[in-house]
C-alpha cells in the first residue's frame, strides 16, 4: 500500500515536538453498527480499516511508538461468536498487514496475556513479530487480552519471587523494579493517550504507564476516526503544557 500524506495535511504540526508514544483506546465500534441497524461485527470490520489509517498516518508522521488497545482481558466476557470474530480479524489484520509492516519499517509487538488467545492467533502473532523483529522505523504494539491490573499484579508475583529467593531486597524496590516488570519495560511511557466515542474511563488500559500522559477524549466512534481529526489531536497537544506536577 502506498503512504500518501501531502505536505498540507501536516501544515502546522512541528514534527520536531512529536508525542513518542500515542496509545488510542479504539471504542465505539459496536454503537457505529448499531446506529446502522447493523451486526457489531461490521463494526469491528469497520474499525479494522481505521487501525490500517491509523498505523500508516503514526508511521508516515513519525511516531516511534504506537500501542493499540484491541482485545481487553474483560472483552472474553461477550458473547462467543463476537470473540470470535474479533480473533478472526486481529488474525486477518497480522496476515494483510506483515508485508506492509516490512516495507515501512514496523515492528511488531503484542503486550497482554497471550497465553489465552487461540492457538492459530498466537502463530500468527508470533511470525509477525518474528518477521518484523529488526525493524526500527516504528513500534506498533497491540494490547491484546491485556488488563492494567492484571500486568501489575503480574510484576507484584515476579518481584516477591525475587525477593523469595533472596536475589532482591525489599528496600531496593523502586518503581523502575515495577516497570521493569512491566509489558511495557522497553517502551517509553504514552506520552499521549486517545481515547474515542466519547466514554470519560481509562478502562484498565496502562494504568501505571498513563499517570503523566496527556488524555484526549473524542465524541467521533472509532470506525468514523479520520486521519484529519488524528493531526488536529496532534496539534492540539502540542500546544499543552506538560509540567510532569512541577510549576
Ligand atoms: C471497542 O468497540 C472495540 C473493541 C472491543 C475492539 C477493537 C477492535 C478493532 C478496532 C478491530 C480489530 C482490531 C485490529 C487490530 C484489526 P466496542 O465494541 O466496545 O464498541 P461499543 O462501546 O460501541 O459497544
Amino acid at each position: 500500500m502506498k503512504y500518501n500524506l501531502n505536505p498540507s495535511d501536516i501544515e502546522g504540526l512541528d514534527k520536531t515536538a512529536l508525542p513518542s508514544h500515542v496509545a488510542v483506546i479504539m471504542d465505539g465500534n459496536g454503537r457505529w453498527a448499531q446506529k446502522k441497524f447493523m451486526n457489531r461485527v461490521k463494526g469491528h470490520e469497520k474499525g479494522a480499516d481505521t487501525v490500517r489509517m491509523v498505523v500508516r498516518t503514526c508511521r508516515e508522521i513519525g511516531i516511534s511508538f504506537l500501542t493499540l488497545y484491541a482485545f481487553s482481558t474483560e472483552n472474553w466476557l461477550r458473547p462467543k461468536a463476537e470473540v470470535a470474530a474479533l480473533m478472526l480479524l486481529l488474525k486477518k489484520f497480522l496476515v494483510s498487514e506483515k508485508q506492509e509492516m516490512l516495507v515501512n519499517n514496523i515492528r511488531f509487538n503484542v503486550i497482554g496475556e497471550t497465553e489465552r488467545l487461540p492457538d492459530d492467533v498466537r502463530d500468527a502473532i508470533q511470525h509477525t513479530m518474528d518477521a518484523t523483529r529488526k525493524n526500527d522505523g516504528m513500534n506498533l504494539n497491540l494490547a491484546l487480552s491485556y488488563g492494567g491490573r492484571s500486568e501489575i499484579v503480574k510484576a507484584a508475583k515476579e518481584i516477591a519471587a525475587e525477593v523469595k529467593d533472596g536475589r532482591l531486597s525489599v528496600d531496593a524496590i523502586t518503581p523502575e523494579t515495577v516497570i521493569k516488570h512491566l509489558y511495557t519495560a522497553e517502551i517509553p511511557d504514552p506520552d499521549l493517550l486517545i481515547r474515542t466515542s466519547g466514554e470519560m474511563r481509562i478502562s484498565n488500559f496502562l494504568i501505571w504507564q498513563i499517570a503523566y500522559s496527556e488524555i484526549f477524549i473524542t465524541e467521533t466512534l472509532w470506525p468514523d476516526f479520520t486521519r484529519n481529526e488524528l493531526i488536529q489531536i496532534l496539534k492540539e497537544y502540542q500546544g499543552r503544557n506538560r509540567r510532569f506536577g512541577r510549576v
